[in-house]
């Protein structure tokens, strides 16, 4: 059984529990029948059940991970244990005496102790599902208080006690609510923001560097006169009306067109690439996803520069390092930007060249209620010789994860996230699923017949590379699997953990209420905070971090860390077996926990965030952060930036 599945279980347990009680406290209350009074036992019994259903499922669930039961362990299942305890010993031998029709008047004891078992569960459920993990002690109080003021508000109420007595417990009551609320919108939305204020974890507390070691991440920037062929760009943010292959017109944000124009450079290569806006009067940015650059070029509104404003431009520039295949995105109201379609790819080939003949690039991305695969929204046609050697190097830029299909032929993953694989196999039949943000590189020999590439997100937009008039097209197998990175290619024997300081550090994703700059939502957390309140994950250059993911929610989180390249370690528990696999964007999916491992090699203030951008914007966004690095930019502001 997954972990998520048994989430749910394990909540669908405590709410029949919970249910049960509060039936068994209105029977109480109502004076039973036999009947009824046979009903009120009955249902005693499923909450005890429930209970102990509960108490299974969070063993299992502590052996999947920690966070996934620990405010079970600690708190909802001693307290519905306590609350059906209390239960039982007040309540269940009235009851059985009533179910067998001695037809006393059953003492205010009865419901009052059902209500306290019904409190506890509820309560219970509010510390899963409000307050998530990690269970601060603050909340636990609340709660507890909360659970002793409501019971014997409950008993007051069953005992018929005085008006001042049962008012005074309401309005205790509602402080103690009221006082936990205003507790959370405070930490949710005091300053400072964690991304210009760094913040110790208990954990990995060492003496600070010396202040004089302090770096601002303007001086993190690639000098103009750096060695190497210089490769000029001039990028035009601006609005317009596009029309679609299809005929479809799109009202978009574009570089020009969209997708934006690709930049094909070479390794070794400066890059200089000047970013103009025309109109876009939210501003505009230009992050290079998965490229490990300096920090000051990073291209994040509010951390590493202030957003460029209509008519303002900024110079990027950095050294192509690693080969592989990239994309550029607005990092200013991103969410909004690289939807309407501030994106484009960038190709860096390696200095000897590719092996491949042929090298095509398809980002999938919707645009208002289109899809492009590329730069169309239809069918295109590409000829390409037969025995010819094919590259595509196939990019999600869209906020979930898609598909890709290839029929007509067998393939190599040569490469994922601009990082080649250790000696790909043939692939036959497979998915390639690849998560928001993601990159694969196949590669192939062209048959003589037609080649296929279609993705789960449009029937509409396909490529077809043909050896010739006629070639049959090929079938697409809509049930083939996804092939798994985690073992695919040969494992090079990659010196798992290497010396110097290791830190551990653990991110719980989950779906929680929360204040989102004041105002109560449900919204995507990190370890129970939202953006810009998660605290930051410290490092020191040379440090390694063994990150542990956990995903507590419903939902896929693409989670993307800017400035490196994370290697996966193990999924679920269980060790990736495959070539090395070195990931800026990894697919969190619902119940499992991802360990990868980062060597912080990259000095700077670095976002790491889900690259469903919507989540990011409600919450899921966060700092890595060196010792040492400072920014003099800051979120909103006079140039009101919005990395998110
Ligand atoms: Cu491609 Cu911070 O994102
Ligand atoms: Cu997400």
């Amino acid at each position: 059984m997954t972990s998520s599945q048994l989430l749910a279980l394990e909540l669908g347990a405590a709410v029949v529990g919970a249910g049960s009680w509060v039936g068994a406290a209105v029977l109480a209350a109502l004076a039973p029948s036999r009947r009824s009074a046979r009903f009120a036992v009955a249902l005693v019994g499923v909450g005890v059940v429930a209970l102990l259903a509960q108490a299974g499922l969070s063993g299992v669930l502590v052996s999947r991970h920690w966070a996934f039961a620990q405010e079970r362990l600690l708190f909802a299942l001693p307290l519905a244990a306590l609350g059906a305890a209390i239960a039982v010993i007040f309540g269940l031998r009235p009851l059985l005496a009533a179910a067998r029709g001695w037809p006393d008047r059953l003492s205010a004891a009865v419901p009052t102790g059902m209500t306290a078992a019904a409190i506890a569960g509820i309560l219970g459920i509010v510390a899963r599902s409000v307050i998530g993990y990690p269970l601060t002690l603050p909340a636990a109080a609340v709660l507890l208080a909360l659970a002793v003021l409501t019971t014997a508000l409950a008993a007051a109420l069953f005992a018929r006690r005085g008006r001042r007595q049962i008012a005074g417990l309401v309005a205790f009551s509602a402080l103690v609510a009221c006082t936990g609320v205003g507790y959370a919108w405070l930490t949710d939305t005091a300053d400072p923001s964690s991304l210009t204020t760094p913040h110790q974890h208990p954990s990995n507390a060492r003496p600070a560097l010396a202040s004089a070691d302090a770096v601002s991440v303007e001086e993190l920037r690639t000098p103009p006169d750096a060695d190497g062929p210089v490769a000029s760009f001039d990028l035009t943010a601006g609005t317009e009306r596009l029309t679609l292959a299809s005929g479809a017109s799109v009202d978009a944000w574009a570089f020009g067109s969209v997708p934006g124009p690709e930049l094909r450079v070479t390794e070794g290569d400066l890059v200089k690439v000047t970013l103009h806006n025309a109109d876009i009067a939210e501003g505009v940015t230009i992050h290079w996803h998965g490229v490990d650059l300096p920090n000051g070029d990073d291209g994040v509104a509010g951390v590493t520069q202030n957003a460029v404003r209509p008519g303002d431009s900024f110079q990027y520039r950095f050294v192509a390092e690693d080969p592989g295949t990239y994309w550029y995105h607005t990092h200013q109201h991103s969410a909004e930007g690289v939807k309407r379609g501030l994106y484009g790819t960038l190709v860096v080939l390696p200095k000897s060249g590719i092996a491949e003949q042929v090298d095509l690039t398809l980002p999938v991305h919707t645009l208002g209620r289109r899809v492009l695969l590329g730069e169309t929204d239809e069918g295109r046609t590409v000829r390409v010789e037969a025995g010819q050697s094919v590259r595509l190097r196939l990019l999600n830029t869209d906020q979930v994860p898609r598909r890709f299909r290839i029929a007509g032929t067998d393939f190599r993953v040569v490469a994922a996230d601009a990082r080649d694989l250790t000696a790909p196999t043939p692939v036959e039949s497979a998915a390639l699923r690849i998560p928001a943000g993601g990159r694969l590189d196949i590669a192939f020999t062209m048959p003589d017949t037609g080649v296929l590439v279609t993705t789960d997100a449009s029937s509409s937009a396909s490529l077809t590379l043909t050896a010739g008039e006629g070639a049959a097209t090929p079938q697409v197998d809509p049930d083939a699997p996804d092939l798994d990175l985690l073992h695919y290619g040969r494992h090079a024997g990659t010196p798992a953990v290497p010396d110097g300081p290791l830190i551990e550090s653990t991110m719980v994703l989950d779906r929680l209420p929360r204040f989102l700059s004041g105002i109560p939502r449900e919204a995507y957390t990190v370890n129970g905070r939202v953006f810009p309140h998660i605290p930051s994950l410290d490092v020191r250059e040379g440090d390694t971090v063994r990150l542990t993911v956990v995903n507590r929610g419903w939902e896929t989180h693409p989670m993307h860390i800017h400035g490196h390249h994370v290697l996966v370690l193990s999924r679920n528990g269980v060790a990736a077996t495959g070539s090395p696999l070195r990931l800026d964007t990894f697919d969190v999916q619902p119940g499992e926990v991802w360990e990868v491992l980062l060597s912080a090699d990259n000095p700077g203030i670095w976002m790491d965030h889900c690259h469903n951008l919507d989540h990011a914007v409600e919450g899921m966004m966060m700092a890595l952060r060196y010792e040492g690095v400072t920014s003099p930019f800051e979120q909103g502001g006079p140039h009101d930036n919005h990395p998110e």
